[in-house]
């Protein structure tokens, strides 16, 4: 492991690391206007929601890396106090790395990149027709984290309005299939966020044995990875009190076992993962 510290770099290559490491980051395309009322859009992976009661969420037009000058989605947004984030899909990636280019003030993003503009419900930015998901939003506060070249400038907004497509609705949630949304990652890189790309997690239910109960056989394993363990130790109980109490015996082929076991988890039956570990400490 090589340990980087940040006054040994310059502004872009620090800015390249935390791009690259922190990721895959959300993308804002945040639509602004001027006090003139020019439309201006831009996107920004320094993103997320931070609260929920009140909807909070923020993004980052930070200061340019080259000459510490201060974007127009900044100077729009703390000028009249008022942001519309949208999604971005894959739909609209090219589009969206268009609306990304260092365009003159005064230059509208939507006519550029070929966005459609749709009016918005509470604020004056534009809604973007393409985008699934969307946020009206007043500017909360604004936090400066920096004064030099890529120093931060946070914008923090209070959700006024949610927008979103119910056709990207199943079981109750906005479905990342049905979204199909895009993430940054470093360099010139982005992940699409559907189909294989997906993993599904069970949340941990009550309070799960730990790590620490599971048998000392298993975490010696050369063939359980940690994410097997992982799921294992994400049980609510061991299921099979013959396992709990199962002495760790000859094993057989236990590496044989391991694989089973490691099949069971992959098909997520968990049943049939413990039914295992019993015989592999029991045979
Ligand atoms: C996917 C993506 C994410 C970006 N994220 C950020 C970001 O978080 N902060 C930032 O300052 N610039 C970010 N940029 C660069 C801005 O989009 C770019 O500087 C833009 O020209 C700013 O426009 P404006 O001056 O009209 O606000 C990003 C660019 C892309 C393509």
């Amino acid at each position: 492991m090589k340990t980087v510290l940040p006054g040994d770099l310059d502004p872009i290559a620090t800015n390249a690391l935390l791009c690259g490491g922190v990721g895959p980051r959300p993308i804002a395309l945040a639509s602004t206007v001027s006090r003139e009322g020019i439309r201006n859009l831009a996107p920004f992976s320094f993103f997320n929601a931070f609260g929920s009661n009140p909807p909070m969420v923020a993004f980052a037009p930070n200061r340019r890396g080259r000459d510490g000058t201060v974007k127009h989605t900044y100077l729009n947004a703390v000028a009249t106090g008022e942001f519309v984030i949208a999604a971005v899909t894959h739909a609209m990636l090219q589009q969206m790395n268009v609306a990304s280019a260092e365009f003159p003030a005064g230059v509208d993003e939507f006519v550029k990149s070929g966005l459609t503009p749709l009016p918005a419900r509470l604020v004056a930015p534009a809604l973007v027709g393409e985008s699934p998901f969307q946020m009206e939003c007043q500017l909360h506060r604004e936090v400066e984290l920096g004064t030099g070249p890529g120093s931060g400038l946070m914008l923090i907004g209070e959700v006024v309005a949610f927008h979103l497509d119910e056709r990207c609705l199943e079981g109750g949630i906005l479905h990342p299939d049905r979204l199909d949304l895009v993430g940054r990652n470093g360099g010139a890189f982005y992940t699409r966020a559907s189909g294989a790309a997906l993993v599904e997690v069970a949340k941990p239910v009550g309070r799960p044995i730990g790590y620490d109960a599971l048998p000392g056989a298993l975490k010696a394993s050369r063939i359980l990875t940690g994410n097997d363990l992982g799921r294992l130790a994400n049980s609510e109980a061991i299921p099979d009190p013959q396992v709990a109490e199962a002495r760790e015996g000859d094993p057989g082929d236990p590496e044989g076992l391991d694989r089973a076991i490691q099949g069971a988890l992959g098909r997520g039956d968990l049943a049939e993962a413990w039914r295992l570990v019993g015989r592999r400490l029991v045979l």
